[in-house]
Formats: structure tokens, sequence, C-alpha cells
């Protein structure tokens, strides 16, 4: 396999790494032309049978077990082709759109991703064309994921520690009192503010694979480009680890695996689960109130 123990180390340092898939240019063609298809006519994506063929790839299994230091894994999202679409002029500073955009996703503590299997969502997203970095690259911080994974460890009481990992978007300060997530956030726990440091933009080549750990703040970026970023994602859990997703998010996945299951080749099934034991709801209400100690 293109993955090497190399990469997995950089993925635990960095939170996020790029690496190359075995996909041909033939493969590329007929997921693109997918992507385009599903774009056009807002179609649910397991009706594209060459969307299908993307998702059901031995090969993101693979590297989800990887990842996850998993014997067995099987989807948590993986619902819709995702596209960054050209941005109108004029196009904030780095600095604004960092301030503005960064946020993490995945709430969990360090001994969460340090276990085995982790307790944690592999984050695949696979570029279906090319991402140079004005093309909406996503933006990350490496090496974020760690501290603030620790900081929750540290806080949260045992009680709300067995909730997690859950789906959770969160962002430094300063936070609008209209934000959902309002008075939770990131805190600051380096000397430079989170919304000062310099992300870098994750560039990549048509055909290769963003692993990434959400739990890292990262950020969408302005499209200075004439055509879309286009991108398949889908994200695994390791079998057993249950996990927390908002209302809505929890839905979609209900209604959405059973369809893509129906289509999957009999022996590809087993990456979609057929119930959802392991998925429960968490939301921003009820709060958690330590995870605004310092506005408390
Ligand atoms: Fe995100």
């Amino acid at each position: 396999m293109s993955f090497t123990d190399e990469q997995l180390a950089q993925y635990e340092a960095d939170g996020a790494v790029t690496i190359d898939t075995p996909f041909t240019d033939e493969e590329l063609d007929r997921a693109e032309d997918a992507w385009d298809r599903l774009q056009a006519s807002g179609e649910a994506a397991y009706t594209d049978p060459d969307y299908v063929d993307v998702i059901q790839h031995p090969f993101f299994e693979e590297v989800a077990k990887k990842v996850l230091r998993a014997d067995g894994v099987h989807l948590w999202w993986g619902l819709a082709p995702h596209a960054r679409a050209p941005s109108a002029a004029p196009y904030g500073s780095i600095r604004d759109q960092w301030a503005g955009g960064c946020h993490t996703d995945i709430q969990a503590t360090l001994e969460d991703f340090d276990a085995t299997p982790r307790r944690m969502r592999a984050e695949l997203w696979f570029w279906l064309n090319d991402v140079p970095v004005n093309r909406g690259a996503m933006r990350i911080l490496p090496g974020s994921h760690r501290p603030i994974m620790e900081y929750w460890g540290n806080v949260l009481t045992p009680e709300h520690k067995r909730m997690l990992p859950r789906v959770h978007g969160l962002r430094p300060p300063p936070v609008s009192e209209k934000a959902p997530a309002y008075p939770e956030h990131v805190p600051d726990l380096q000397d430079t503010p989170w919304i000062e440091q310099e992300p870098t933009p994750f560039v990549a080549k048509r055909g290769q694979l963003l692993i990434l750990c959400s739990s890292a703040l990262h950020s969408a970026w302005q499209n200075e480009d004439t055509v879309p970023r286009k991108a398949m994602g889908n994200s695994w859990i390791p079998n057993g680890v249950p996990c927390g997703m908002p209302a809505n998010q929890r839905e979609g996945v209900m209604d959405f695996f059973p369809q893509l299951r129906a289509k999957l080749r009999a022996d590809r099934k087993h990456i979609v689960p057929e119930d959802f034991d392991w998925l429960f709801e968490s939301g921003y209400e009820p709060k958690w109130p330590e995870t605004f100690l310092e506005q408390a």
C-alpha cells in the first residue's frame, strides 16, 4: 500500500498528511465524471454507480484501518461529493480568512487519539482535480490537534469523556454570541493566539488523498481559481467505537447508509453498518460548562 509508516507518523504529529493512491487516470476520470453529474443533478450520491465504486474501493478501508490502528472499520460519513466553488473577488487576506474560519470538528482527548484502536474519526479527502494553493486548498495548523485534545483530557468530566469522540464544531475566541456553540470555544493554549498563527495550505495533485484529524484547527479557504475544487470525502471509525453526532447529521447518516449499503457489492457491504448502535445524538445543548471555563 502507498501509505507508509513515515506518513502515519506525520499524521500523528501534524494531524494531517497527503498520500498517493492507486487510482488510475481512467478511474479518476470516471470518478470526476460522477462528481460532475451529481453536482449538476443534486441527486443523492448513492444513485451514481461510479460514485459507489469509489466509496467501496478497498483502498480507503485499508488506509482507515492503518490510521485508526484497527482490525475492522466502517464508514462514519461519506454522504456527498464536496465542492469548493470559485469565490468572487475581493479575496480576504490570509490573516482574515484564518481568523474568520479556523475551527475544529471532532472533540476527543489525547487518550482517545492514542488508544488502540484509536477512538477518532479518520477523515479522507480524495481529490478529483489538482488542489493548487489558489484553488481553495484547505488550511491546517499542523500539530494543533495534540494540545487541544490534551486540554479536553484535562478539563472534561469523566462522564463527558465517555461521550467522545463526537462531531462538535468549536472555534478559538472570539466566539460570536450568536454562534450555536457560544460560549464554548477552543481556548488559546500557546503564547501566540490560534487566530494569529500561520496555517499551511494542503496542496495536492489529482488522485491524492488528504488524511485529516479535524481535532486540529483548519479552515475552508476562498477559491481564487475559475474552476471548483473537487473532492469526495469519506470518513471512518473503528468497529465497536461509539461516537456522537448532532441530530441533523445523525438523521442524514441513518437515511443515507441503508440506501448506500443496498448498492454495495456483496463483498463490500461490511463497510456500512446495518444498525446504528454506534451512533448517538450529541448537540450543543445541554452545554458542557467545563468547555468555557475562561468565560464562565
Ligand atoms: Fe471542518
